[in-house]
């Protein structure tokens, strides 16, 4: 039986309320979520931000420099970026290059750029393993300690009048790892977002929580997708945050879902859904006895997602990357816990292989249902929507949000988009 509750919170300043439908598991943390900030009202009107912000260029050059290099954006699963000491891999973030190396403890990050004379350090999209523990750039060869990015040695500098090797260090880039998530923070000043603030102290427990194994290094990449979409990445987070459209543009989905037990609950820089599914759907089968029974998707401002679909335990990474003001790379990354070692001789070794390969056989179907049908169903809309908004005769639109929040425990509510709209208001200083 699903457990219903609801949770109000007033604030001396304004009425505030976040009312949710938990299911079991996380009512536990659901206190720890309402007592932050960032929860809206939801006895006032709520509409869109105005249309131009989706195609204007000097509102994406406002962007920039408010929103992509100011919030702790995930590159990605340590699993397929950096998995042992001495990785090294290449990933861009906001528009800008960025190494990581991964040391005994924790996982180093570094703009991209020699401080010689600007040769990048790696490729784009390198991935490798050190063959030592420094950095060498290949340009004049000036190598660098790759767990924090000191000079080692820069040829023939002994003989060059003051030369500082303290003056020629790597220039470093704040970097989180969460439970095998990295995330990097563009901003390197002293006003950058707490990372423990901005997400809440429960947030790694959460996700590892809700995503089992994902901190684990047997869970693995299987597939990468990315489309180029013709609409602005907020179109795509906009449709993203709502399921509003899922009964009209996802009949697997919401086969497979059980809409009255959608549930969505606000934070302040990210926002959680969850749902109980039945196995057998028209998306695709998993069992009655698999360890995840429910699809569960964690959006991460500005335009990041993390999730887990009904099976046997498994990780999705979405990201909706602004490429110009009317263009987003849409990008997928797929990951499970398949064993495949499982295949030792023995009276078990013919049950064992059938019993991996029917394993890798499902998750094949459900990425090939999330990339090639999940997906796509909400690219024409997305398409159509960045249409529409530069329409003469649009100017807005009004968001579903009820007073007092009643409808915010029902799936067709809006109220993640006001959200994300109030998140966008305040970074841009939109009226
Ligand atoms: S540019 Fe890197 S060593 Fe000269
Ligand atoms: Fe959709």
């Amino acid at each position: 039986m699903l457990a219903r509750v609801t949770l109000l919170r007033l604030s001396q300043r304004s009425k505030c309320i976040s009312t949710q439908t938990a299911l079991p598991g996380f009512s536990r943390n659901l206190s720890a979520i309402s007592r932050q900030e960032g929860v809206i009202e939801t006895d006032v009107p709520h509409y869109t931000i105005p249309p131009s912000c989706y195609y204007e260029p000097s509102h994406h050059e406002i962007e920039k420099e408010a929103i992509f290099e100011k919030s702790w954006q995930l590159a990605g699963h340590v699993n397929a970026l950096v998995p042992t000491v001495g990785s090294v891999a290449e990933v861009s973030v906001a528009g800008q290059s960025i190494v990581l190396t991964r040391g005994s403890d924790s996982v180093s990050a570094y703009h991209n750029v020699c401080p010689h004379r600007a040769h990048e350090l790696v490729q784009p999209g390198e991935k490798r393993q050190m063959k030592s523990k420094v950095l060498t750039c290949p340009n004049h060869g000036w190598s660098f300690k790759a767990t924090d990015g000191k000079l080692v040695k820069a040829r023939f500098s002994e003989n060059v009048p003051d030369f500082c090797s303290k003056d020629f260090s790597l220039f470093a880039v704040p970097v989180k790892e969460v439970r095998g998530l990295v995330f990097i923070n563009l901003d390197t000043s002293d006003n950058i977002a707490d990372f423990e603030d901005t997400f809440g102290s429960g947030f790694d427990q959460l996700l590892s929580e809700k995503i089992p194994g994902l901190d684990s290094a047997d869970m693995k990449q299987l597939a990468v997708k990315e489309k180029v979409v013709n609409a602005n990445w907020k179109v795509l987070v906009d449709n993203f945050l709502e399921c509003y459209h899922c009964d009209i543009a996802h009949k697997a989905f919401v086969d497979m879902v059980d809409l009255n037990n959608y549930a969505t609950y606000l934070n302040k820089q990210h926002i959680m859904f969850e749902a109980t599914c039945k196995p057998d759907n028209k998306a695709y089968s998993f069992d009655k006895d698999d360890l995840l029974q429910t699809a569960f998707f964690c959006w991460i401002w500005p335009y990041n997602v993390v999730y887990s679909a009904p099976g046997s335990p498994n990780m999705s990474i979405l990201q909706f990357i602004p490429i110009s003001p009317t263009q987003t790379l849409r990008r997928s990354e797929r990951f499970a816990m398949i064993d495949t070692s499982s295949t030792s001789s023995g009276d078990g070794a013919a049950e064992s292989e059938s019993t991996a390969s029917d394993a890798e056989e499902a998750a094949l179907a459900r990425v090939a249902y999330l990339n090639q049908v999940l997906l796509e169903e909400d690219t024409g809309i997305c398409e159509s929507v960045q249409r529409g908004l530069k329409s003469k005769a649009y100017k807005g639109g009004r968001l579903m949000v009820s007073k007092g929040g009643e409808m915010e425990q029902k799936w067709h509510t809006e109220i993640a988009v006001a959200h994300f709209h109030q998140l966008l208001r305040k970074s841009c200083n939109i009226p």
